[in-house]
């Protein structure tokens, strides 16, 4: 079967842009698509927040099967909650010097953590209880974690290698077309 998710949106003084996504094409030539969506997004705008908004907004509308996609920024020693799509969500998550959940994790280790099964990590925060997969980036600025990229899904073994393949290029575009304070 084939779902096409098509979205169209119109932003001032910008082109109007377009994405499609077939499930039964590769995620990876879709991921493609949408990273030059991102970049065409992002292009002569780099304050941090705007272009965080935009790109969850970007990540939340054409992504299929979301229930929440947004950042969790470093502030100290924890995460705190930045722009975001979904329903409203726990604010603070500790890092050091014992990481909590899974977004804790991937800062505090500095790695993606791809998880199928969310009521299967210990210490998981569920801040949205529709949500039974997730995945969660870290965003590392010249070695240092500036925050974290978080999405999940309401489907369990949503995400898998080609997600973190596409979403982690997606974060490298951000960083490279934003100013990190
Ligand atoms: N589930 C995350 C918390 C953030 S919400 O999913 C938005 C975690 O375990 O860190």
């Amino acid at each position: 079967m084939c779902h096409t998710l098509q979205l169209y949106v119109n932003f001032q003084k910008k082109p109007m842009v377009t994405a499609t996504a077939k499930t039964d094409t590769s995620k990876l030539v879709f991921y493609q698509d949408l990273n030059r969506q991102l970049a065409g997004l992002l292009d002569g705008e780099r304050d941090f927040i705007a272009n965080a908004a935009n790109m969850s907004a970007l990540i939340f509308n054409f992504l299929p099967d979301l229930n929440w996609a947004g950042f969790y920024l470093m502030r100290a020693d924890e995460l705190v909650l930045g722009p975001f799509q979904g329903k409203p969500a726990c604010v603070r998550i500790a890092v050091h010097p014992i990481p909590r959940g899974v977004c804790g994790s991937s800062a505090f280790y500095r790695k993606t953590y791809l998880v199928p099964n969310v009521h299967e990590f210990e210490g998981h925060i569920a801040c949205d209880s529709a949500s039974n997969a997730e995945i969660v980036l870290p965003i590392i600025v010249n070695g240092r974690v500036v925050g974290v990229l978080d999405i999940d899904s309401p489907t369990l073994n949503r995400f898998n290698h080609e997600d973190q393949i596409g979403l982690e290029t997606m974060v490298t575009t951000f960083i490279e077309m934003t100013t990190i304070l």
